[in-house]
């Protein structure tokens, strides 16, 4: 069987920055508040005429300079967001055009942030199976177009940014051991955008209640996200036939710095072995761990054999996990 590689990643975030000290200003809140509470200090946002699949083509052309393949020889486009451009066409057909992916097929999936976690899974299908050598995987949010700047609950947490990678069976990288993917719409109110849909078609009321906004149960989400996440990454690395301590390095979902501290706590991961970056950027929902990832090879030299756990959780709900190793 081929076996399925992350060969190089990319991320990119926009320019201008949120502080809490802007926040401030804009609702009430103060920053000892949200840094006690998130661990947040800044975030990023896209400039109004910058979409997702604009972040996202520029995370995606550091990801297949890294991995040095030809273009042409992508098969396949797997976009995760839940800001896409357009209901439809998806935002992996505007990606694919942007980057004259001419023989690539295109599809956008929806995990909320667990999406990462899900498209590098559905990767690993096509590329095992051998349907598909090349897999170009974007993760990339505006959350700023679906946030209510009027309501401190939900404004304070989220931020703007992409990250990509390209997944093949040829070439080193970060082998995809073992991934697993959950889910429980039971749950779906908790976390929810319930207008613009089919359900509550876009209109003057949907507008008024404000219902194109992100609306949460922030406590419930978070009991929620501590569970998910470890039972997962507590399947993921059984099934891979590990041991916790066989992880050097976690790599969660970078929501709040509580939860990713309440996750961590659960494994024999020593704390300087948890990557966080929620302090700059905020949750970036789909593009947070694919972010971190890239600014983790960046910035920290992997040996061979090394093994990287990533964990997400999101809206749906929907929760996964994927255990990587360096080749
Ligand atoms: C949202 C979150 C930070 C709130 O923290 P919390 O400790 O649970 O706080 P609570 O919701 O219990 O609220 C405590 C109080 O702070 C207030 N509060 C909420 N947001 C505030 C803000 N930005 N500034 C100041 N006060 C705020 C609440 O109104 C509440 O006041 P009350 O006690 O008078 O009613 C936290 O629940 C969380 O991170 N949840 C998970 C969210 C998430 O990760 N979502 C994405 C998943 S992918």
């Amino acid at each position: 069987m081929k076996q399925a590689k992350i060969i190089g990643t990319g991320s990119y975030l926009p320019k201008r920055v949120l502080t809490n000290a802007d926040l401030e200003k804009m609702v009430e809140t103060s920053d000892e508040w949200i840094v006690t509470r998130t661990g947040m200090k800044e975030r990023r946002l896209a400039a109004t005429d910058e979409s997702t699949s604009d972040m996202g083509v520029k995370s995606a052309q550091k990801a297949i300079e890294k991995a040095g393949i030809n273009p042409k020889s992508i098969d396949l486009v797997l976009v995760a967001t839940l800001t896409p451009d357009y209901t439809f066409p998806s935002t992996a057909c505007i990606i694919q055009s942007q980057l004259e992916l001419d023989s690539a097929a295109a599809m956008d999936i929806q995990a909320a942030c667990s999406g990462y976690i899900y498209a590098l899974s559905i990767a690993k299908a096509f590329v095992e199976s051998g349907i598909y050598r090349n897999v170009l995987i974007v993760a990339s949010e505006k959350l700023s177009s679906i946030v209510d700047y009027e309501d401190r609950g939900t404004c304070v947490l989220f931020g703007d940014g992409a990250s990509a990678c390209v997944v093949s069976s040829e070439g080193k990288g970060l082998l995809i051991r073992d991934t697993v993917l959950g889910s429980d719409g039971d749950q779906k109110e908790i976390l929810i955008m319930p207008g613009g849909g089919s359900r509550n078609p876009a209109s003057k009321e949907t507008v008024e209640a404000g219902m194109h906004y992100i609306k949460m149960g922030g406590r419930e989400v978070f009991k929620h996200a501590v569970r998910r996440m470890e039972s997962s990454s507590k399947e993921c690395i059984e099934k891979a036939g590990l041991q916790e301590s066989d992880i050097s390095w976690l790599i969660p979902h970078q929501a709040n710095v509580r939860i990713i501290d309440a996750i961590a706590k659960r494994f024999q991961v020593p704390n300087d072995r948890v990557f966080v970056t929620v302090q700059k950027y905020g949750n970036t929902s789909a593009s947070s761990v694919g972010i971190a990832l890239d600014e983790l090879l960046d910035e920290k030299k992997l040996t061979s054999g090394e093994n990287l756990l990533l964990t997400a959780f999101g809206a749906g709900l929907t929760w996964g996990s994927t255990v990587l190793t360096n080749e």
